[in-house]
């Protein structure tokens, strides 16, 4: 990022808190979560037993993999491959092998906002997978797409994996797509990742860990307010809760105060005030089923022309297609 770029960072980061803070009820948005810090957190997330949504999609690609990239390609035309967010390209490896072993006609181009992101993984696809066309975008997704869309009327298939688009409440998730629909050529696709809607139990013991990484997430944004903002946050006097309801199909995290408390932060010049049990609301992770994507996805504009389940259909990956 340019130091200017850092700059609205922090503005935006300060304002919203402030906002957030100042609000009843007390919100936070789980965008907050992700600094260095934030980054290694989730990794260690992915990694755990309970949080079963990196392993189904990865399950789908592998299972999967002829099937998916034919959907992408039926004509055999070739195309760019765009992934949203691409990180360390990890939940991606699986179907760039394939593409290249069916020497399909294509180049990836993973965008995310981390310059380091994009520069560790081009360097370790160049080393892992030296034949495949690679060029890394660093910058905000819509930009980026604007900009390659400029560049070549090549079909594009764009990712949004890992039930990101989990973390956003139907409103933004459809108005997101919209964004999308709008920078997309008539052939163009994209493929999303939405965790379903299963046992109740399931959900809440994923983002429930025993070893308390995700409670720690969680209160990572706490802690950045304290660095960055010059907080006095005692994160020791805040639980992680988390809540599911089966019906709406969503998982929502809170940090919730265990005794009456005020909290500096210097930097917006703001006291805030807690009183027992009260909650900052700080994520939404949506679990869907086939008619709720179906409705998002005509809502923006698209319709689903085909998805991929893992053998328990605990998580699916559907593709749209652009309809009007
Ligand atoms: C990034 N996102 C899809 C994760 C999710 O499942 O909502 C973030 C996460 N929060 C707690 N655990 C994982």
């Amino acid at each position: 990022m340019s130091s200017k770029d850092q700059k609205v960072a922090v503005n935006t980061f300060a304002k919203e808190v402030h906002e957030g803070l100042t609000a009843f009820p007390k919100y936070l948005s789980s965008k907050f979560f992700y600094d260095e810090v934030g980054d290694g957190l989730f990794q260690q997330i992915m990694a755990l037993p309970e949080y079963y949504l990196t392993d189904a999609e990865d399950a789908i690609f592998k299972t999967h993999k002829t099937a998916i990239i034919h959907s992408f390609d039926a004509d055999h035309t070739g195309f760019d491959l765009v992934e949203l967010g691409a990180g360390d390209g990890k939940k991606t490896k699986v179907l760039l092998h394939e593409l290249l072993s069916q020497q399909v006609d294509c180049t990836y181009h993973p965008i995310d906002i981390s310059e380091n992101a994009i520069m560790g993984l081009v360097g370790t696809l160049k080393k892992e997978l030296p034949a495949l066309a690679v060029q890394g975008q660093v910058g905000e997704y819509f930009e980026v797409l604007d900009k390659l869309q400029g560049l070549s009327d090549r079909k594009k298939v764009i990712l949004f994996l890992g039930s990101n688009i989990g973390n956003l409440l139907h409103a933004r998730a459809a108005q997101f797509l919209q964004r999308l629909y709008a920078v997309m050529h008539p052939e163009d696709l994209v493929f999303i990742g939405f965790d379903q809607k299963k046992h109740p139990q399931k959900v809440l013991d994923a983002y429930n860990d025993p070893t308390g990484v995700t409670a720690a997430f969680n209160k990572n944004v706490l802690t950045r307010i304290n660095k960055e903002l010059g907080g006095n946050f005692d994160v020791d006097a805040f639980i992680h809760w988390e809540v599911y309801d089966p019906e709406s199909g969503t998982a929502k995290s809170y940090l919730v105060s265990t005794k009456k408390q005020t909290v500096d932060i210097d930097q917006l010049a703001l006291q805030v005030h807690f009183e027992p049990w009260e909650s900052i609301h700080t994520e939404i992770s949506q679990k869907y089923d086939d008619d709720t994507v179906k409705w998002l996805a005509e809502e923006a504009g698209f319709s689903v022309t085909t998805s991929f389940a893992d053998s328990e259909a605990y998580y699916k990956n559907y593709l749209f297609k652009k309809e009007k």
